[in-house]
């Protein structure tokens, strides 16, 4: 079986551009969790959000997450809340490899604070947020077969890691 290369981590660690890199390096498709959610639900999410609540979201996010583990050989990127459910966990990790693309607060801070797209974020202290969002979910992140310390390194160095990784499996 051609395993799946699954990447998870919290909201501006760079997973998207990860994907997109080992995606055109490794020949691979790139599906998004998000993109997914948006496609089915025709609305960015934001709108989801704010129209349906996160507890809608989160099931939605699982519908499109058992849909997704079910391929093989693609790289899958998830949005960084995925892990909250520990079945979703479960589910990707049957046919992929999980990649756990962790920074610091500081960093994940410094790459969201113009962007507009991230519900969680919209907040009067971003920074705490995702402090306290890294806290709630590490140990779920800490799940995935991999950790990446990644403040400080380029997208293509990241890629290459993970490929280096997958290459020594
Ligand atoms: C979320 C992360 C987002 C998106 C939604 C909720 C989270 O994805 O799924 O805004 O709970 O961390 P990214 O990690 O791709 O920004």
């Amino acid at each position: 079986m051609l395993k799946n290369i699954v990447l998870v981590g919290l909201m501006g660690a760079g997973k998207s551009s990860v994907a997109r890199y080992l995606g055109a390096k490794l020949h691979k498709d790139v599906v998004s969790t998000d993109a997914s959610i948006e496609e089915k639900k025709g609305k960015p999410i934001p709108a989801i959000f704010e129209e349906e609540g996160e507890t809608a979201f989160r099931k939605l996010e699982k519908d499109v997450v058992v849909r997704l583990a079910q391929r093989e050989g693609i790289i899958i990127d998830c949005g960084g809340g995925v892990v909250t459910d520990p079945d979703n966990i479960d589910e990707l990790q049957r046919k992929g490899v999980l990649f756990y693309i962790s920074a610091t607060p500081e960093f994940l801070y410094q790459n969201t604070k113009h962007q507009t797209h991230r519900p969680l974020l919209a907040d009067s202290n971003p920074l705490e947020k995702i402090r306290t969002l890294l806290k709630d979910r590490e140990e779920a992140y800490q799940r995935a077969d991999y950790t990446l310390k990644t403040t400080g390194l380029t997208v293509e160095q990241i890629g290459e890691e993970i490929i280096k990784l997958l290459r020594a499996k």
